[in-house]
């Protein structure tokens, strides 16, 4: 599956605001005190997790950024570096090589927007990984299910119920966890014996947040169609209704998600 930088920019700002503080303070108390750290994420994108922690890591900070799609990478690898950041990328495909971006001198993992994209076994895969390394983790912004709309419209829920089950189709990684990945990540964790922090990172949009609220619609749309749980007629007309109240400003949405970080007894 692909994203385009230009979703990746439009949900960044969206991201930024929605991270759970009480994670964030969690995961900068967990680091603080150490005279550097090397830190990769996961699923990089063009970079939205380096933007979002590196003011809460101790200095020098290296990153590995690791994904496959690699006009992505080129535009996290030509992130301004500001001074005691070091940024390297990496093209891999991390169904395959999930190993190997995780080993060599790593401390610290991330991750943003993935989990719910995940099969079950790779999701096992991470944590007994990530478990044999010692490494702390920092998982946001997984999907979880519950979205609400405001105004209210008659197919709501059953296109939610559809756009549910179009997020466990096949992502790139076997059949995904979909909105099952905010529970299951973090108990996985706590099962290998990892202290969780968790919380709600929910996106919250506005009447004024009309170009994301359009395209979140418009993808809901398209799940729902490829789902064919309803009619076609009756996607194309919820559209409409939709992006009526969106362009007249009277459209809320809260997308449910959650943020985690896990972390060993001992970490390297
Ligand atoms: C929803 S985006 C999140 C990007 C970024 N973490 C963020 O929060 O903006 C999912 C990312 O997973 C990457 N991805 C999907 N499948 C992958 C795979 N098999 N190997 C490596 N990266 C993959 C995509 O290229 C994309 O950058």
């Amino acid at each position: 599956m692909s994203f385009s930088a230009e979703w990746l920019t439009l949900r960044e700002p969206y991201d930024k605001r929605a991270r759970n503080t009480a994670v964030l303070d969690t995961v900068a108390a967990a680091m603080a005190g150490r005279p550097s750290i090397a830190v990769v994420d996961l699923a990089c994108g063009t970079g939205a997790t380096v933007r979002a922690l590196e003011q809460r890591l101790p200095r020098p900070q290296t990153w590995r950024l690791a994904d496959n799609d690699l006009g992505l990478l080129a535009r996290a690898a030509a992130l301004s570096n500001p001074p005691q950041l070091n940024i390297q990328s990496v093209a891999v495909d991390l169904r395959r090589d999930l190993e190997f971006v995780l080993d060599g001198p790593v401390e610290f993992v991330t991750t943003s927007a993935l989990l719910d994209l995940v099969s079950h076994d790779w999701l096992k895969r991470l944590v007994t990984e990530t478990a044999a390394r010692r490494l702390p983790i920092y998982a946001a912004l997984t999907y979880d299910g519950l979205a609400t709309l405001d105004p209210v419209d008659p197919l709501d829920s059953a296109m939610i119920d559809a756009v549910n089950k179009h997020q466990h189709t096949d992502k790139g990684f076997g059949p995904a966890l979909g909105p099952d990945a905010a529970g299951t990540a973090p108990e996985r964790f706590k099962a290998v014996g990892y202290t969780v922090t968790q919380g709600a990172s929910d996106w919250v949009l506005g009447p004024k947040d009309t170009a994301i609220q359009i395209e979140v619609l418009t993808g809901w749309a398209a799940a729902a169609r490829d789902i064919g749980a309803v009619t076609i007629d009756d996607v194309i007309a919820w559209l409409a209704r939709r992006r009526g109240h969106v362009m007249a400003g009277r459209s809320s949405m809260r997308i449910g998600h959650v943020d985690f970080f896990a972390c060993p007894t001992t970490t390297r």
